[in-house]
């Protein structure tokens, strides 16, 4: 009788010790959220009235958790009613380019509490078919958020696509414009291969990148192969140009958001006129990885999807040296253009 009440004791014990512990980290886990948020205004009005660098970061910040919630589709009219919650239109995009980090980069703003992402490439501006379904089902795609949050959305073939300038700038002529950008060379070899991994995923055979990128009759580049194109980036530059002035573009160096992310984060945040509040606490690098993840809490982090950083196959060094050659003068007229000089070879 005695042991059986002594169990029973050891029992209660263990439950109540979990439920100790569970609430501490809990506890932990918002303070330590919170920690970062330094010195923030309280909630009052909408944003429009008020300058970005009121935002009531420490409101939004305990709402996340809810916003999240509700990104899952599980909204209902009430919810959003009762929580002022609002689809809003990109404030920013993220145009481009492809394999240049658009995605690392997306989610990184997202952990600035008032930034809102779109999770999934819209292709709105770029898909002729989506475009004629009009702006108010773009703004239908876009998630929940509050007032004072800004939404940022990524397609990367905004950036090379004919039509989209002219098209985003039918909807917002202010809008800023995010571009991530990596070494031209590097990022055809990054393009290469993601369609080659499409291929090997159908058990389809593949040319090497050799024979796509050099042309086999005149042995120079073949700037007809679409991942050579994509990374001559002043030439799709210039035509986004024709709509919008050069100030509302900012340039993201993506090798480094690879190395340190922080640095370009933070002028990011300037660049959107947002206050600092990404900081080296939601940012650790993962060595299993070899890239940065994502620390929103104690509790909450993630690293991309493995589809990011995939192993580059071996390029032939002469095709390599022969693509930077080919890639430098459009490099220097980017560097012109942007004011950014980003060192490539
Ligand atoms: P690789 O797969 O060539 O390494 P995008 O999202 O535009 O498709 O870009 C993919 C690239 O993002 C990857 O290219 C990877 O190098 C880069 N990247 C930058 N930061 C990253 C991070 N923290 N985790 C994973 N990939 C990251």
């Amino acid at each position: 009788m005695l042991f059986k009440q002594q169990a029973w004791l050891r029992q209660k014990l263990l439950v109540l010790g979990s439920l100790a512990v569970g609430s501490l980290l809990y506890l932990v886990a918002r303070v330590g959220s919170l920690d970062r948020l330094q010195p923030i205004c309280p909630i009052e009005g909408r944003f429009g009235a008020r300058s970005q660098a009121e935002f009531p970061l420490r409101a939004l910040q305990f709402k996340r958790g809810l916003l999240h919630e509700f990104r899952k589709g599980n909204t209902s009219k009430e919810q959003v009613r009762l929580h002022d919650l609002v689809q809003q239109l990109p404030k920013a995009i993220i145009i481009g380019v492809r394999k240049g980090g658009t995605r690392a980069l997306l989610e990184m703003l997202n952990l600035h509490p008032a930034v809102v992402k779109a999770s999934q490439e819209i292709h709105f501006f770029d898909n002729d078919e989506n475009y004629a379904k009009g702006i108010e089902w773009y703004r239908k795609k876009m998630p929940f958020s509050y007032p004072q949050q800004i939404t940022i959305e990524k397609s990367p073939a905004y950036f090379i696509t004919e039509e989209v300038p002219e098209r985003i700038y039918k909807m917002n002529s202010s809008i800023k414009l995010l571009i991530i950008v990596r070494e031209p060379t590097t990022r055809a070899i990054s393009d290469y291969t993601q369609v080659l991994e499409g291929k090997e995923r159908k058990n389809k055979t593949y040319y090497k990148f050799e024979k796509l990128a050099i042309d086999p009759n005149t042995c120079e580049v073949n700037t007809k192969y679409k991942a050579v194109r994509t990374s001559i980036y002043t030439k799709h530059l210039e035509r986004w140009l024709k709509y919008f002035p050069i100030e509302q573009f900012h340039i993201v160096d993506g090798d480094r958001l690879i190395t340190e992310p922080l640095p370009e984060l933070q002028l990011v945040e300037k660049f959107l006129n947002l206050p600092p509040r990404i900081s080296q606490y939601n940012l650790y690098f993962n060595a299993t990885r070899g890239f940065y993840c994502l620390r929103f809490n104690v509790i909450f982090n993630k690293c991309l999807a493995g589809s990011k950083g995939r192993i580059h196959p071996e390029v032939d060094p002469s095709v390599v040296t022969k693509l930077r050659k080919f890639f430098h003068p459009f490099n220097q007229k980017f560097y012109q253009i942007t004011g950014r000089t980003l060192n490539w070879p």
